[in-house]
């Protein structure tokens, strides 16, 4: 690309503009044509006002489909999950492999632990000196417990707080430092600020113990200490469909599943798409329900790989003695269902509405079994009639839907496409075009050439 040399990304006060000043900004850098500018004054659920609030530099808010995952039942509850996402196939492949579930007996789920990790680093200490200030730092645990639980009352009286201290060395790193882990349970916040504070708060006096000076104060976004765990236990019969898998029995579907399993457990090339799927079911919910999936994001990922050394596939499929498929999954989540983005948006408000105003531990069961169905329809479509036929039909929709199509015209241009095997933007315009020629063609004429007047009454 050209650089255009008079574009210039220094905007100074940007952030003091109001919005129409800030549009017409943005606009004349980026020569947006009148209709694009429109769009972006188009406030759906999230009003500009609260957009502003939530971020800087605003102009508006970026819509996402938001759609409903169906036939959840966890641990003897139902529940319909809303998902905001933009990827075809993936409320239907959730909401089926839901249904296996459901009519397999239901998800059963647990909370493995449910608490957030702060970081307080060290610097400055000598590495003779790690093991003696270790034992200093936890021989003034239960005080530094106390000063923590001090800043957060209220969570304290919620049943929350601050739980245990933890002290790792790092004597072979470039800078040796040593690391102050504060393990604190933040109950239905997310925690993040919780955390940030109790870090910074203790910073003072974990430099006074160790003599040394205090480097980075905040959470670790790797919450292993914040896990759920869901288990799915899935009649194979049900994962037939006519028509569909070539003839493939219920038992070699579900074979072929641990099969797949087994592939993503082995070869991290393989269990990073198939974390991809997991996650498929986990983002959507995060994001519906306004909660952070950067965090979630790097936390399981990161999770898949420190749990063992290796990054590994966070799901596992197995056969029981009665040839049923086992699926469990393990996945730290970092949520909240109170305070912040979770109560202020308005969409995140109708979402935790939807799941029954849950607590964040009663979120995260949820969010592992979104986690697990998507993981198992992802690999019954991979082991049977491949993932494109589903996602090309889906996928031929929004092509249909890009080249004008309106109404009924959209299912029948994205079959023609499918059938003809051509999947594409250009393909879609050619269908859309000879099919409206053709309803042309087709239309009955009606004649105004009338002879008399007569005729007319
Ligand atoms: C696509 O969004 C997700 C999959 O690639 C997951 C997988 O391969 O398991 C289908």
């Amino acid at each position: 690309m050209k650089p255009n040399l008079k574009k210039n990304s220094r905007l100074k006060g940007f952030y003091k503009l109001n919005r129409g000043e800030r549009v017409d900004l943005v606009r004349a850098f980026a020569n947006l044509p009148v209709d694009q500018v429109r769009l972006v004054g188009q406030d759906g659920a999230l009003s500009f006002d609260i957009a502003d609030l939530f971020i800087e530099n605003a102009i508006g808010a970026f819509p996402l489909p938001l759609g409903i995952a169906t036939n959840f039942k966890v641990d003897g509850e139902d529940y319909l999950v809303p998902m905001a996402v933009e990827e075809s196939s993936v409320v239907a492949a959730a909401s089926n492999a839901a249904r296996w579930v459901y009519e397999s007996g239901g998800f059963t789920t647990e909370v493995v632990e449910s608490a957030m990790i702060g970081q307080i680093q060290v610097l400055d200490v000598a590495t003779s000196e790690f093991p003696a200030v270790r034992e200093r730092i936890l021989d003034a645990k239960p005080e530094l417990l106390r000063l923590a639980n001090e800043i957060h009352p209220r969570l304290v009286m919620r049943g929350g707080g601050a739980l245990d201290l933890e002290v790792r060395a790092f004597p072979d790193a470039e800078v040796p430092f040593l690391v102050v882990h504060v393990v604190l349970d933040t109950k239905d916040a997310m925690g993040a600020n919780l955390v940030n504070t109790v870090c910074e708060k203790l910073a003072p006096e974990i430099a006074a113990l160790t003599g040394g000076r205090v480097g980075l104060r905040i959470l670790s976004n790797l919450a292993d200490r914040r896990v759920f765990r869901a288990r799915a236990r899935v009649n194979p019969e049900l994962l037939v469909a006519k028509g569909e898998e070539g003839g493939l029995s219920g038992a070699q579907i579900a074979q072929r599943i641990f099969e797949a399993f087994v592939f993503a457990d082995s070869d991290p090339y393989r269990a990073t798409t198939h974390n991809k799927g997991i996650m498929n079911g986990v983002d959507p919910v995060v994001i519906a329900t306004g909660n952070d999936w950067r965090a979630v994001e790097a936390g399981v990922h990161a999770y898949a790989a420190c749990r063992t050394g290796r990054y590994r596939s966070l799901s596992t499929w197995r056969l029981d003695e009665e040839g049923w498929l086992v699926g469990t999954i393990e996945l730290p989540l970092q949520l909240g269902t109170v305070g912040g983005v979770t109560r202020l948006h308005p969409m995140a408000r109708f979402s935790l509405q939807t799941l029954g105003n849950p607590t964040a531990n009663q979120l995260g069961r949820i969010i592992a079994c979104s986690g697990l169905a998507s993981n198992l329809a992802a690999l019954r479509a991979l082991t049977t009639t491949g993932i494109q036929k589903g996602h090309m039909k889906l996928h031929a929709k929004n092509l249909a839907l890009g080249a004008g199509a309106k109404g009924e015209e959209v299912e029948v241009v994205a079959h023609l496409m499918v059938r003809e095997g051509n999947v594409s933007a250009s393909a879609a315009e050619e269908i859309l075009h000879a099919y409206r020629e053709r309803k042309e063609a087709e239309r009955p004429r009606v004649s105004h050439d009338f002879t008399s007047v007569s005729e007319l009454e």
